[in-house]
């Protein structure tokens, strides 16, 4: 039995188990406004496929199967205004309401018309993504699954989705992880500048609003002696001490569900990133990596050039290629109490455990 079973059958991270496919009730950004247009694009998402198309301005998304023989529609094309069709035999759905308005192999009066349809899906736009609601419940607000700033009218915001080999509750324990930071990536250039300390003491605490859990470090130690083996680590004499880990009492990082971490970056560089981990199959994750800087005037400019080349460069494929490398060589485990600095991981679970959301009836949403 692995791992995973055991812990289900201990009951302890029961939903966490289930959860394995992802939380269903929740808006995810699936792709970049700027990449939708007419033409129909493929996405998975919890492991279901779904097409998406945008029509007179607007994102719409349908299951990507036609009811008829199973063709993914997202290979058919819209032959009509406002409805694709399918590239095998012509069946035509409104990508409003995924109803079947012609079965064009079948003549104006086929039978089948207005008999099939397939399944619909909510979709919002914000902050230049496009978000779809996944659940079997009445949705939400999307504002309520998104962070206030990055709505904000001075919101600078820049996307990078990629594909990674992983199940994304690993991705998301990874990035709100206490340990990893200190040891894997002590090698990146991203902080090549940076004195990274050796361990300290963690505590977990909730946001104001609770939506939140964040990390609140304390007693940092920069190098330490280690019995039998010595001081570490060393510094170089042009390493000077983050500030990410001086900045301990202020949710500089936190994870909220469905899997959305925050990392504000230290000093004076103003900007934030956010990082989802998005559900695509069971073993395979989206990560969603937002940076946002609330810039107006000539500062947007400096801006963009900042994040075109150095965070791209040294943060996107640097630093975040040793996380994708790590999530990806993770079996299924429950390290949550193997050692203290899992206290992270073990609340992350907890919060899946007590505070992911449950299908909201259409009553429950009136009220
Ligand atoms: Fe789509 Fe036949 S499979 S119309």
């Amino acid at each position: 039995m692995t791992a995973q079973a055991d812990a289900k059958e201990a009951g302890r991270w029961r939903r966490y188990a289930e959860a394995v496919d992802g939380l269903a009730e929740y808006w995810y950004p699936i792709m970049p406004s700027s990449g939708l247009r007419r033409r129909p694009v493929h996405r998975r998402l919890l492991g279901r496929d779904i097409v998406l198309v945008r029509h007179d301005g607007r994102a719409w998304a349908l299951e990507d199967r036609c009811p008829h023989r199973g063709i993914p529609l997202s290979k058919g094309r819209c032959e009509f205004p406002g409805h694709l069709t399918c590239i095998y035999h012509g069946w035509t759905f409104d990508v409003r309401d995924g109803a079947l308005k012609a079965a064009l192999t079948d003549g104006p009066d086929s039978p089948v018309v207005g008999k099939v349809r397939v399944r619909s899906y909510p979709v919002e736009e914000r902050a230049g993504m496009v978000f779809v609601w996944m659940g079997e419940g009445e949705p939400v607000p999307v504002e309520d699954d998104l962070p206030e700033d990055l709505l904000r009218e001075d919101a600078r915001v820049f996307v990078l989705m990629r594909d990674c080999p992983g199940n994304w509750r690993y991705a998301s324990e990874n990035g709100f992880d206490e340990a990893h930071n200190k040891m894997l990536h002590r090698s990146s250039p991203w902080v090549l500048f940076r004195r990274i300390p050796a361990w300290n003491v963690t505590e977990i605490v909730r946001s104001d609003d609770g939506e939140w859990i964040g990390r609140r470090q304390s007693a940092v130690n920069m190098s330490d002696d280690y019995p039998g083996l010595g001081k570490w680590p060393g510094f170089n004499f042009w390493q000077r001490r983050s500030r990410t880990v001086m900045a301990s009492n202020d949710h500089a990082i936190a994870i909220r569900l469905p899997c959305l971490l925050r990392v504000r970056q230290p000093g004076r560089s103003r900007w934030t990133h956010y990082n989802w981990y998005m559900p695509v199959q069971r073993d395979t994750y989206r990560d969603v990596a937002v940076a946002v800087a609330w810039v107006s005037g000539w500062r947007r400019l400096l801006w963009w050039l900042r994040y075109r080349t150095y965070i791209t460069v040294f943060h996107r494929y640097g630093f975040l290629r040793q996380d994708f490398a790590a999530i990806g060589m993770m079996p299924d485990s429950d390290p949550a109490d193997s050692f203290r600095p899992d206290i992270s991981i073990a609340s992350w679970r907890e919060l899946v455990e007590t505070g992911a959301r449950k299908p909201r009836t259409r009553a429950q949403a009136a009220e």
